[in-house]
């Protein structure tokens, strides 16, 4: 499949955008300060917080936020337990997620729980973290995936 160019000036922090590439979703979303303080707070609710175990990244993104740049977070929006579509769920703890929640994907299937850099919680049927896919920036405000 050929790569996918994705203008990415408009995206607004907290605001996610999902392109398709090779007929799978692709997430890009931009993170806030906030966003990012949570993710390094998790690690012990994680299932691989440092992605070790599972090759689901591009070796430019085996660091904690699993991205090129920290406030760029770029998904293949796919769960890895059977594959379904996970939801976007940016609140802080909610009623039916609990308030360790600092937002992040629920997929509503099984009940698995990823956060905003695609790791999986602890305790879920889901494996390992989402994939993230190959891509690369051009300039400031393109992400070409693939
Ligand atoms: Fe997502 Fe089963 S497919 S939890």
């Amino acid at each position: 499949g050929a790569p996918v160019l994705v203008d990415i000036s408009q995206l607004e922090t907290g605001q996610l955008l999902t392109v398709e590439w090779r007929g799978k979703p692709v997430w890009i979303y931009r993170r806030s300060e906030d966003v990012l303080d949570a993710l390094a707070t998790l690690d012990e609710s994680l299932r691989d917080p440092d992605s070790s175990k599972a090759k689901q990244q591009p070796d430019y993104c085996e660091n904690e936020t699993r991205s090129i740049r920290e406030e760029v977070m770029v998904l293949v929006g796919i769960c890895t337990h059977l594959g379904c579509s996970p939801t976007y769920r940016p609140e802080l703890a909610p009623a039916d997620l609990g308030s360790e929640w600092k937002g992040g994907f629920f997929c509503p299937c099984h009940g698995s729980k990823f956060d905003l850099a695609g790791r999986v919680y602890q305790g879920v049927p889901a494996p390992i973290n989402l994939e993230v896919p190959p891509y690369h920036f051009q300039g400031d405000n393109t992400v070409i995936v693939g």
